[in-house]
This record gives structure tokens, C-alpha cells and sequence, in this order.
């Protein structure tokens, strides 16, 4: 800021600082207490499906049977992508990053909607169904081609939680397993003021369209400090491999000032109230294809993180080895967060176009002043 009166210290990170209003989702970090809508997210979780969380954060209240089932028809009929998207990410390089795939994918889709750029409440919602239908065939879609397979076309008459995952596999997943999914989907759903959906406001203050907004979100999430921790946490698992080098491996990390992917919170200060599912999931993937060993080289870290840092799992740590288990590659976690979070997103950019104002903060200058110019040639 340039004047004094103006001037206030910048808190590194903004954390702590209130930077907009919602009614969309609360997280008490001291509590470790998360809500949608009012509504705890263990209520949810227990008993709610991922298409109700849906309608619940983009009309602040739960369906009544009727409007559930109209959601839902609304959004299977959105499952197909156009086929030029399709055909695009044929020619991209198999080694794409599938975050990066899927950025430049849902980007793209702006081009088959026409009302795209609309910012009223019908087009917006419109085009957050068209979004949040097609996220996840575009996921799946891209797992399938770098691997040379064929592209499982979506099928309308399954829910998301299971259409994604037989678009992935290639096969009817078992209802154990679509059970887990879409509770993990109700859990990445909202984050309050996370990065990501920090951006998607950001974006979608400058009456920017839902599509963009939403891309920069998918940008956001990408980060290892953000939704890439899922996937680092299972890289560090199979680095240690070993059960008996845990211990060591840990200490080595906290000596040389590493962190360790998936523990710690920016805002919860106790356990992580969607820890405590994907814990459960974790244990209950491991005993269901008889491979303990990630749960409990899990558990070992996050006791020695308790003990030595007091710090607790965020929710990527166990959904790590929940994803590794169902058999899903190690990078397209991050994408699953996205398919969950793109509820999230767009209920926030719904909530900014519906009472918009510029998102437009200020920074503490801390640079030189008076300077004076010098031509090249003299200095
Ligand atoms: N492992 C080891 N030490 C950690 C740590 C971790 N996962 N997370 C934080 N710390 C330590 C930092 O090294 C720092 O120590 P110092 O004060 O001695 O320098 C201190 O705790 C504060 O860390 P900081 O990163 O400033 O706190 P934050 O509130 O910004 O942290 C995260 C929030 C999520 C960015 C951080 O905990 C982290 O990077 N975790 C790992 C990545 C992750 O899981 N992200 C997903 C979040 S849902």
C-alpha cells in the first residue's frame, strides 16, 4: 500500500484473513468441525450421496426427491464430451501430466457451449452441469488413451461415483467400492477458501465465464501443496517401502526440514474430519484385497507426526492408499479431487456472479522509491 494510513502488514499466505462472504461451507479448525450448508460433514458422509451434495452447494439447501432426480438426469445427459475434445487429447503426448490434460480439456469445452460466457444464473448453472458431467469422463478418457486403451463411453444410467469408475477400468465396479468413492467425492467436495476455489472466485469476480474460472481452478489444484498431495503421499509410501524403514525415513525427512505429504492443515489445528472416512477406507480397501501394509505404514506416519510435531493427516494422506488400492494410477488422483471439487467450484462461482464485486486487493509495497531513471547506455 502507498500511504501510511492505508498501510496494514500483509499476512504471508492471507491466513487467517476474511476475504469474501458464503454461505456454501465452514471449516472450524480448532474443532476440526466441517459444513456444507449448515449441514456436518459426518451427516453427510454417513448418509448423503455425491449428486444431493451437489444440489445442496449450488441451492443452499437439500433436494426433494423430485429435484434429485431432475439433477441427475440433467447431469448424466451432460456424461458424453464433445467428440473434437476427445479427439484432441488423442494428439496430445502420452505423457501428459493428467492435470494438465484435464486443464486444457474442460478449457476447451467453452467453445461447445454456447451460453459459456454467461454469467446469469441459468446460463451459469447450465454450464456448471455441462462441467461437472463431463469432468470425469475427461479424466477417465485421458487415463485410457495414454495407455493405448479404448475410451469407455459413459453410461447414464449409473450415478458418478460409479460411471467414472467403470469409464476408468473398463469394468462394473463392486458396490463396496462405488460406496467408498462417492463418500470420498461428498468429502473433496467443499473447502471453504482453499486456493482453488479461492481462484474460481478471483476469476469469476471479473464477470469472466464459468469455464475459465473453473480451468484456473483445476491450475490451482495441481500444486503439491494443494490437491497434489494425494499423489505425493502414495509416491513417499513406495519410496519407503518397508515398513522397518519408517522410523528413519521420518526422522531423516524432519532433519532435513521436508514435509511430509498429506499432515499438516493450513486451517485445522486437530484431526481433519475427512481424515477420519479415508482412514476408515484405507483399512477397509486393505483388508478387502488382503494388503495391509499401506494402512499401516500409514498409521506408523501419522503416529510419529503426531508425536514428534503434533502435527494430523489432511485428507489426502489416507486417500492415498484408499485410490492405490482400488487400483487407480497414482496421478490421476489429483484429477479425482477435481471431479469432486468441480461441485465446490462452481457453487462459489454461482454464490460471486450472484452478489458480484471485483475481487481487487491491495499489496504492502515494500519496494525502493524515488529512483531515478538512468539511459542504458550510462549505467
Ligand atoms: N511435514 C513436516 N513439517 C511440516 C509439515 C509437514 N507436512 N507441514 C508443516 N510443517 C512444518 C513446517 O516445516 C513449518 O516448520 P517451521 O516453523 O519449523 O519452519 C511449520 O510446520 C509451519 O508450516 P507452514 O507450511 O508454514 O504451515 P501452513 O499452515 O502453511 O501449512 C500446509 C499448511 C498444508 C501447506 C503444510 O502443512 C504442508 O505443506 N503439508 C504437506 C502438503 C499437504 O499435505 N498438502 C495438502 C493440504 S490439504
Amino acid at each position: 500500500m502507498s500511504t501510511a494510513t492505508e498501510s496494514t502488514a500483509a499476512t504471508a499466505g492471507l491466513r487467517g484473513v476474511v476475504a469474501a462472504q458464503s454461505a456454501i461451507g465452514d471449516v472450524n479448525g480448532e474443532e476440526g468441525k466441517l459444513i456444507y450448508q449448515g449441514y456436518d460433514i459426518h451427516d453427510l458422509a454417513e448418509h448423503s450421496t455425491f449428486e444431493e451434495v451437489i444440489f445442496l452447494l449450488w441451492n443452499g439447501r437439500l433436494p426433494k426427491q423430485d429435484e434429485l432426480t431432475e439433477l441427475q438426469d440433467r447431469i448424466r445427459r451432460n456424461y458424453e464430451v464433445p467428440a473434437p475434445v476427445l479427439e484432441m487429447m488423442k494428439q496430445f503426448p502420452k505423457t501428459a501430466d493428467p492435470m494438465d490434460v484435464l486443464r486444457t480439456a474442460v478449457s476447451s469445452l467453452d467453445f461447445y457451449d454456447d451460453h459459456g460466457h454467461g454469467t446469469d444464473r441459468d446460463s451459469a448453472v447450465r454450464a456448471a452441469v455441462r462441467i461437472t458431467g463431463q469432468i470425469g469422463t475427461i479424466a477417465a478418457a485421458w487415463d485410457r488413451i495414454r495407455n493405448g486403451k479404448e475410451v469407455i463411453a459413459p453410461d447414464k444410467n449409473l450415478g458418478i461415483a460409479e460411471n467414472f469408475l467403470h469409464m476408468l477400468r473398463g469394468e462394473k465396479p463392486d458396490a463396496d467400492e462405488v460406496k467408498i468413492f462417492d463418500i470420498a467425492l461428498i468429502l473433496h467436495a467443499d473447502h471453504e477458501l482453499n486456493a482453488s476455489t479461492f481462484t474460481t472466485r478471483v476469476v469469476a469476480g471479473t464477470l469472466a465465464g464459468m469455464y475459465g474460472a473453473v480451468t484456473a481452478g483445476i491450475a490451482a489444484l495441481a500444486g503439491p501443496l494443494h490437491g497434489g498431495a494425494n499423489t505425493n503421499v502414495m509416491k513417499m509410501l513406495i519410496e519407503i517401502d518397508d515398513p522397518a524403514k519408517i522410523d528413519s525415513w521420518v526422522d531423516k525427512a524432519l532433519e532435513e526440514k521436508r514435509k511430509i505429504m498429506g499432515i499438516g492443515h493450513a486451517v485445522y489445528k486437530t484431526e481433519d474430519p475427512r481424515a477420519t472416512w479415508l482412514r476408515k477406507f484405507s483399512k477397509q480397501m486393505g483388508e478387502k484385497k488382503g494388503e495391509m501394509k499401506w494402512y499401516e505404514m500409514s498409521q506408523r506416519i501419522e503416529q510419529l507426526m503426531h508425536e514428534k510435531k503434533g502435527m494430523f493427516p489432511n485428507v489426502d494422506f489416507y486417500a492415498a492408499s484408499t485410490y492405490y488400492l482400488m487400483g487407480i494410477a497414482l496421478d490421476m488422483y489429483t484429477p479425482i479431487f477435481a471431479v469432486s471439487r468441480i461441485s465446490g467450484w462452481t457453487g462459489h462461482i454461482l454464490e460471486q456472479y450472484g452478489n458480484n464485486k471485483l475481487i481487487r486487493p491491495r499489496a504492502e509495497y515494500i519496494g525502493k522509491r524515488d529512483q531515478k531513471y538512468v539511459p542504458v547506455a550510462e549505467r
